[in-house]
């Protein structure tokens, strides 16, 4: 942060106090690709990989560009297959025209040359046809005749949640999972029910060692940095409680609608699709206690407490929004009361946190995109100096904003004395980017990071099922009681004056992203 600390102002033009620079060197991929934690030289060992949804839209964007890209930077093993499993029929070479245009619209390294070559010389193709199970053993049988000795196996269910049942039957028909790992994508079930029946049918071919539940926000090299920011620096940590903070936001907007994804999209709405997934796995690292160690067991333990310590979230204390048209979208239910955008006030009850209210909030075409977690600070006891409120357009309170869109940022809103004869106050900012400090260029994208670690064996950034479960049972009241679906317009920010009243006194607002949503006062002085 030293190196690249800027002195900006809220138009972001800064009057930069240390010129940002980016640092020299870094620039081996193997030693950006891991947390300090994983010794940088440490590859996996010899693998069987198998994409089952290989034609899908997650595959196509994620998986396939993120294997070629591990493999350019040689960070997959020596001996590696990957095969690509689908209910369509495809043979290999179509299977590797698949993924070379995958790649191409997708990658950040374009399929050509050797590494292109090298590559798709190891992918291959099996029928996840359930009536064809043999062919699915046979190619994982060849695939292992290849790389020769006793490679590990990883399978990953890049399939609908609705699918994951029939997969995982296949992959037990076809008598492959013995010593295999398993990354399963999210949702991971719909309600604590589903997701118990889920893992009884997982721990029926796996056991939990052998469970990867991903969750991509905690592959981002910004997410895993709070742990960095809070636990590497004398700085912040002292002040991270209630003592100091008096609120939390965790904000996921996003300007995109349903993408095509209408029948999944209506079946789960964002509550389930966003805040459950990922919000709260968020909101657990912002949350907790420092971990002796940053080791899987130490790291998921001290999450579980923070959703231990979740009390359930109210109804009253919800806000489910649905933007008007999307009853007629494609896939969607005529009449649907499914929400295209959740609000939620959650409390974490334990002794650093009691009383402070996290709000959490996500949904479809809202004002814009972006990724954000917030902590306002209590104001100081008394008001010394005179402000006015066009220049603190949020108030007094200061900030620490921690932006989780690839690359990230960091900022710290405060005020300042404005130059001039008398004493007034104006809003400024300190900023660190990720892109100004350091060389972000072999940097891995979080599917990318999480494959690998799911390769090493290392489940520190994978949730366990206690934990999903407790998930579940906190969004229980809401789940079975939901209030009413309120409208609001594509474009805005979800519906009014619901979201006002569920943050009073607080004002909600999205530091950098305009004008603040919520916040309505007069320029006056303050
Ligand atoms: N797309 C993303 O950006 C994204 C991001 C994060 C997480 N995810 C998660 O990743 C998973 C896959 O998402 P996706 O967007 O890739 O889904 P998708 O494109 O709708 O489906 C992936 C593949 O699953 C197969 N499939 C669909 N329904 C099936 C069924 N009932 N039984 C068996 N196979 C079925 C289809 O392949 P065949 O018909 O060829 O068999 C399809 O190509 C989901 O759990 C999603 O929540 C997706």
């Amino acid at each position: 942060m030293t190196s690249s600390a800027r002195l900006d102002t809220p138009d972001g033009r800064g009057h930069g106090v240390a010129p940002a620079r980016k640092r020299a060197g870094a620039t081996s991929a193997p030693a950006r690709a891991g947390r300090v934690r994983v010794p940088t030289a440490r590859r996996p060992g010899n693998y069987v990989i198998v994409v089952f949804g290989a034609a899908g839209d997650l595959a196509r964007r994620k998986l396939l560009p993120g294997l070629f890209h591990l493999a350019a930077a040689g960070l997959l093993p020596d001996r590696y297959r990957v095969i690509g499993s689908s209910r369509r029929f495809l043979t290999d070479e179509q299977f590797r025209d698949l993924a070379r245009e995958a790649v191409s619209e997708f990658g950040t390294s374009q399929p050509t040359g050797a590494a292109w070559q090298t590559f798709q010389r190891r992918l291959s193709f099996a029928s996840a046809d359930p009536a064809r199970t043999d062919s699915l053993a046979e190619a994982v049988a060849q695939a292992e005749k290849e790389i020769g000795g006793t490679p590990m196996r990883l399978f990953h269910l890049a399939v609908p949640p609705a699918a994951f049942e029939s997969t995982l039957t296949t992959i037990g028909a076809a008598g492959v999972a013995r010593g295999a790992r398993v990354i399963i994508e999210k949702p991971f079930g719909t309600d604590l029910v589903s997701a118990r029946i889920l893992d009884q049918n997982l721990h029926a071919l796996f056991d939990e060692s052998q469970v990867f539940r991903i969750d991509h926000f905690l592959g981002k090299e910004s997410v895993d940095n709070i742990l960095a920011f809070r636990f590497a620096n004398g700085l912040f940590e002292p002040v991270w409680n209630r003592k100091h903070i008096a609120y939390v936001q965790i904000d996921v907007p996003e300007t995109l609608g349903l993408e095509g994804r209408g029948g999944f999209y209506d079946a789960t709405g964002a509550y389930r699709d966003m805040i459950v997934t990922h919000l709260f796995q968020v909101l657990g690292f912002v949350a907790m206690e420092p971990p002796s160690s940053l080791d899987a067991r130490h790291l998921r333990a001290e999450t579980a407490k923070v959703f231990d310590a979740l009390k359930p979230i109210n109804p009253r204390q919800a806000v489910r929004g649905q933007y008007t048209g999307y009853p007629g979208e494609p896939g969607v239910a005529p009449g649907s009361g499914t929400e295209t955008m959740a609000a939620v006030r959650a409390e974490v009850d334990n002794w650093r946190w009691a009383g402070i209210p996290f709000f959490l909030r996500s949904g479809k075409h809202l004002a814009a995109s972006r990724q954000l977690i917030t902590l306002g600070f209590h104001e100081p006891p008394l008001r010394m100096f005179p402000a006015h409120r066009a220049r603190t357009p949020n108030g007094r309170r200061n900030e620490i904003v921690i932006d989780f869109a690839d690359p990230g940022a960091i900022s710290t809103g405060f005020l300042a004395k404005e130059p001039g004869a008398t004493m007034r106050l104006g809003a400024a900012e300190m900023t660190f980017r990720y892109a100004d400090s350091f060389d972000t260029a072999n940097g891995l994208e979080a599917y990318e990071r999480l494959l690998l670690e799911a390769m090493l064996g290392d489940q520190s950034l994978f949730t366990t099922s206690a934990s999903v479960e407790r998930l579940w049972e906190v969004s229980a009241p809401l789940l079975e009681n939901p209030p009413p679906v309120q409208p609001y317009a594509p474009g805005s920010w979800g519906p009014q004056p619901a979201l006002n009243r569920l943050t009073a006194p607080y004002h909600w607002h999205l530091p950098g992203a305009g004008a603040p949503s919520l916040v309505t006062e007069t320029s006056a002085p303050t």
